[in-house]
This record gives structure tokens, C-alpha cells and sequence, in this order.
């Protein structure tokens, strides 16, 4: 293990017998999944150090606030601004409180020139290169006590990959699920995106370390993956790797994961439309063990604007892509992301969006106001939309695709679907079933964890209602 982890659990063994209890650590994580499996990994650090990781926000016996950040539109980045408001006055009650800000928001420079000249009580900033130095950084800054910032993008131009994420060494919240980084960073830069920024050139994880990461969690219990990725679909097709084809490696990782014993269910996250193969769409009409749910982000409908956004389709190419992979898949779930008003966007661009919403009918969306992004090509187009234009068009899209997402729901009533359960709340248990529906459900045994077949009796827009079909 680290020898600065081994350190610190020194320190904290002797501040516990000062304390008479544990110290306190609380981790908040914002943004993607990707950010999500990096705090299962800072937690996994934070509790070897010896601290107790607690959930209470409003606990003032603390003695570590670490926040692990996102970049991606300016309201995630002013959460955290917000947070930081809150977590001074903790800081100025106990003085020994050490914080730390971590992740994509971290990365940027102008961020952490602001935090260094108005945010002088943050302890340690560090970004998403800088991952597993934080058990050196966070004991160097109890040993000085100066401000640390570490935001040094350590892969240079060539591209490597950050240090492993080890699964061994994770605080997965879930015993049932997990996920498993199959590629790091992007290089698509779409032109309105910070990630390609703060999160580095693509690189792909070698098949035969996340096959034996499947392989170890399997054996640990797990029974879902989620493999996590920019760009899943674009997996192999770095410079490191043969892959003959494009898409093909990403088709064949999939196989080689579901031929794993004890794992159930393969999901993946995010497919990009300009890669998305037929081996895939065949992987996923054919493999029992990979859901039947696809998140293909459209980001907009209107050729003109997919090209300024450098997304490298077209309005067609993309229905057709839709169309081909629910008529070969069917009942798949297509989800989407969609941004409105981007720059330049016109009425006549946004009515092409609400066409694409309305002839792919999708099962679920997210759904964005454009939010500029400092370093990003588009934040010095001319044209940015006005904010009343955006506001109005992101009403109307919802009014359209609302009712679709609803439609697409409630064809599930009736059925049986088969659900993993993630928890009970009140008396109902929350899971998800194959095709990524929310479902929550009445039952009279505990089944947390499990496999369990639901009747679905009625359907929310945004989830499903039911019971399960063995009580018991
Ligand atoms: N790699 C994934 C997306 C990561 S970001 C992909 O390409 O699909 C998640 C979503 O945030 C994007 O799909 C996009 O819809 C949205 N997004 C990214 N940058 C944005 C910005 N500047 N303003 C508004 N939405 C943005
Ligand atoms: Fe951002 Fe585009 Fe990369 Fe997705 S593919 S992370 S939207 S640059
Ligand atoms: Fe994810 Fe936000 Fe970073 S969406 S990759 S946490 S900028």
C-alpha cells in the first residue's frame, strides 16, 4: 500500500485517541459516472488512511471535505462555488478541517487561480491527472500547511494512460454492481466540450486488465458492469492497439466480458453515433447478457449545427442509425442528450431537433442549455443565442419530448421485467431492469441485491410501478 496512506492512518490513530472517536471524512461527488468511479477510489483511500467516511452535511465533527468536481456546464461548476460558501464557515469552527477539491472543474487553471486568490482556506486542489497522489498531497499539506495545487497534465502530448484503478482498491457502493473504466479521456472534441480538456487524450485500457478486473469482481459478488468510456465505441482504436476495424474491438470486448461467469449483465456508456458499428448493434441483439438499453447522444438535429458542433454526423445519418438499431434490437431503450441553443442556432435548426425527438421516440433524454465553456472552439462563436430564445426553446423541446418519453413508458405496462434491486425506500424497492427503466416495486421479503421478476401495474414518465410476481 502507499506509504503515505500507511502515514496518514498513523496520524489518525493518534488523533482518534485525542478524539475519543474516529475522524471524519466526507466525499461529494458531482458530474458523470467517470467521477463517480474515481471517488469509489479516493473513498477506498480515504478509508485506509483510517477515517470514517460519513454522509451528514451538516456534521461539524469533521475533519476531511473533499469535492470532487465537474466541468461541464458552468451551473456545475457554480454548485460547487456554492458548496465552498458553506464548507468556510465549517472551517472557521475547526480549524484542524482539511479540504480538498479534486476533478475535472480542479484541472482548469483558471479555476485554480481563483480558488488560490479567494478560496485561500481550500487545502489542497488537485486535478484528474493527479488522482492517486492524494494521500502524498493530503499528507504533505498536514505536515506544512500550505495550499497545494497539483493540476499538471501529466500525459504530454503522446497520451498515456493514468495509473490503473485498481477495483481491489474501490468503495463500490453497490456489492451487486460495478463499473470498470474501459477507455480514459476523449479526443473528439466536439466544440462545445471541456472534457477533451480536462480529462486528456483517449487511451484504452488493455483487454486482458479489464478482463481481470470482470473476472476478480465477479468473484467478489458483482453481477453487473458498467463499462465507462467517453467513447466506448471508439474503444481499440488507438495507436496502442491492433484493431483491424473501427468499432470491431469495442464488439469483441463485449463478447469476451460476457463469456465471464458469475457477471449477468454488461451495460456501457457512451456510445458516439460516428463509430457505432453493426458488430455492435448485432453484440446487442444477440448476447443475453449485454441490456437491451442504448444511450446515443444526438446533441442536435440539424446538420448545420452537428457540424459546427464537430460532431461528424448528419440529421439523416443519425435517424437512420436510430431506426436500423431499434429495428434490429426491439424493445430496446434509446436514450439521448440534447442540447438547445447553441451557437448559431437557428428556429429552423431547433424545429429539426424536435423532428428528430419525434420520429426516433426516445425512451428517455437529457436535455442541456447551452453553457460556454472557457477554452472550448465554441465559446468565441459570434453568435451565441440570447438566454429568452434558449429558455423558450428548452420548454417546447420538453413539452415534445415528455409525452414521447411517457408513451415509450408506459408500452412496459403489463410486462414482466426482470430487476436488479438497488435499495429499499419506505416501503417500495428501486432497481433497474434490463432496458435501464427506474423501477420501484412492492414486496414482502427483503431482496436488496437480488434478481427479482416485476409486474409492471403503471407507468411515470420518468419510471415504472409494480410487484413482484413471487411475493416472498
Ligand atoms: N462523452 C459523452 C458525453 C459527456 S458530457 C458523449 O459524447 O456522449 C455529457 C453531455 O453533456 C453531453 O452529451 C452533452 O449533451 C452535454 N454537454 C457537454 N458540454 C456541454 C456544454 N458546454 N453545454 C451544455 N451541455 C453540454
Ligand atoms: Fe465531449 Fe464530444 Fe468527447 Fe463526448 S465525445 S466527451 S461530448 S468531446
Ligand atoms: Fe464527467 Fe463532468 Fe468530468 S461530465 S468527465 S465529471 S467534466
Amino acid at each position: 500500500m502507499d506509504s503515505y496512506i500507511n502515514n496518514l492512518l498513523e496520524i489518525n490513530r493518534e488523533r482518534q485517541a485525542e478524539l475519543g472517536r474516529s475522524p471524519r471524512a466526507i466525499v461529494r461527488t458531482f458530474g458523470c459516472q467517470m467521477n463517480v468511479r474515481d471517488s469509489e477510489t479516493l473513498e477506498a483511500m480515504i478509508i485506509n488512511m483510517g477515517f470514517e467516511l460519513i454522509n451528514d452535511e451538516n456534521e461539524t465533527d469533521i475533519e476531511l471535505i473533499l469535492l470532487n468536481t465537474c466541468a461541464v456546464r458552468e451551473n456545475a461548476e457554480n454548485r460547487v462555488y456554492g458548496r465552498l460558501g458553506t464548507i468556510k464557515r465549517l472551517k472557521n469552527k475547526n480549524p484542524l478541517l482539511k479540504i480538498a477539491l479534486c476533478g475535472c472543474m480542479a484541472q482548469q487553471e483558471h479555476v485554480a487561480d481563483t480558488i488560490k486568490r479567494h478560496y485561500a482556506f481550500v487545502d489542497i486542489v488537485f486535478g484528474t491527472f493527479a488522482l492517486q497522489k492524494f494521500p502524498k498531497l493530503l499528507y504533505t499539506n498536514l505536515i506544512e500547511n500550505e495550499q497545494i495545487i497539483d493540476i499538471k497534465n501529466s500525459q504530454g502530448a503522446e497520451g498515456v494512460l493514468p495509473q490503473a484503478h485498481s477495483h481491489v482498491f474501490t468503495h463500490r457502493h453497490l456489492a451487486k454492481k460495478a463499473f470498470i473504466n474501459i477507455t480514459h479521456g476523449c479526443d473528439n472534441f466536439c466544440a462545445y466540450c471541456i472534457v477533451p480538456y480536462v480529462r486528456g487524450r483517449e487511451v484504452c485500457r488493455p483487454l486482458e486488465e479489464i478482463l481481470r478486473e470482470a473476472r476478480e469482481l465477479a468473484k467478489d459478488g458483482v453481477v453487473e458492469v458498467c463499462l465507462l468510456g467517453q467513447n466506448v465505441n471508439s474503444y481499440g482504436n488507438d495507436k496502442n492497439s491492433g484493431a483491424a476495424r473501427k468499432g470491431l474491438a469495442f464488439a469483441s470486448l463485449l463478447k469476451s466480458i460476457a463469456a465471464v461467469k458469475g457477471i449477468e449483465r454488461i451495460r456501457f456508456m457512451t456510445s458516439h453515433p460516428k463509430d457505432l458499428s453493426d458488430e455492435l448493434i448485432d453484440v446487442i441483439a444477440s448476447e443475453p447478457k449485454v441490456c437491451k438499453h442504448l444511450h446515443l447522444p444526438m446533441q442536435s438535429g440539424s446538420t448545420a449545427v452537428l457540424t459546427r458542433m464537430n460532431r461528424r454526423y448528419t440529421k439523416e445519418q443519425y435517424i437512420e442509425l436510430a431506426l436500423k438499431i431499434k429495428s434490429a434490437v426491439p424493445g430496446i431503450a434509446l436514450t439521448t442528450d440534447i442540447i438547445v441553443g447553441f451557437p448559431g442556432e437557428t428556429d429552423a435548426d431547433f424545429e429539426h431537433t424536435l423532428d428528430v425527438v419525434r420520429k426516433v421516440r426516445f425512451a428517455g433524454a437529457f436535455t442541456f442549455i447551452y453553457s460556454k465553456r472557457e477554452g472550448t472552439p465554441a465559446a468565441s462563436y459570434e453568435d451565441q443565442v440570447p438566454a429568452n430564445v434558449t429558455r423558450e426553446r428548452f420548454g417546447k423541446l420538453l413539452s415534445v419530448i415528455n409525452p414521447i418519453i411517457y408513451e415509450e413508458t408506459r408500452k412496459r405496462t403489463g410486462n414482466t421485467l426482470r430487476v436488479l434491486v438497488d435499495e429499499k425506500n419506505g416501503d417500495m424497492y428501486k432497481g433497474r431492469a434490463d432496458n435501464n427503466a427506474l423501477v420501484h416495486f412492492t414486496n414482502t421479503a427483503d431482496c436488496v441485491g437480488e434478481f427479482v421478476d416485476v409486474k409492471i401495474t403503471q407507468a411515470k414518465t420518468f419510471y415504472l410501478i409494480g410487484e413482484a410476481v413471487k411475493q416472498g
